[in-house]
């Protein structure tokens, strides 16, 4: 795929702005957008422009989430999130498929299963690739329970195979 698809920038910023002076959200957005670039090299039939800014936008709804609810809790990053990346996206003039798309991921990035498409798994993998040290405490697993948690968490074959090439060498001796 090209590096930089069209309107990626326009989307790109207008996370980045939405996000204002939250570095954390937007480094870890950024993370998550380059493990699904890399992913995407494993599925050719997967449509990068869905992939791409549903991984750009994947987490936008929690800041709504913050402060119309006051909790990030995944089902109200869920219901805030799908407004704002279709706005950022018709802004950016993404095709109404591309957008609709997108909005149905970010609607369900911590649900899998409701979406089944490969878009999806590659967006939900990309996220745990970044996010598995923060939820599982990576130290006090052996190398065969770590390979229990990745086969179990992650959708895709690419995913898990990323996943055990990071996060397995530092269990080696462990087991
Ligand atoms: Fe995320």
């Amino acid at each position: 795929m090209p590096r930089e698809l069209p309107c990626e920038t326009s989307v790109r910023e207008a996370m980045t702005a939405f996000f204002d002076q939250d570095t954390h959200r937007i480094e870890h957005t950024l993370q998550v957008t380059s493990y699904a670039k890399e992913l995407l090299e494993s599925f050719p039939g997967a449509n990068p422009e869905i992939v791409v800014f549903a991984a750009l936008l994947h987490d936008i709804g929690i800041k709504p989430a913050e402060e119309k609810h006051g909790t990030s809790a995944p089902r109200f990053q869920e219901m805030e999130g799908p407004p704002v990346a279709k706005a950022i996206l018709a802004e950016a003039a993404a095709g109404h498929a591309v957008i609709s798309a997108v909005a149905d991921i970010v609607g369900h990035h911590h649900t899998p299963g409701v979406v089944d498409t490969v878009e999806f798994r590659i967006v939900y993998d990309s996220d745990w690739l970044v996010n598995l040290p923060d939820v599982y405490d990576l130290a006090s697993q052996t190398s065969t329970e770590l390979t229990r948690i990745i086969d179990q968490v992650f959708l895709t074959n690419p995913g898990r195979t990323r996943a055990k090439a990071m996060y397995l060498p530092s269990r080696k001796g462990t087991s």
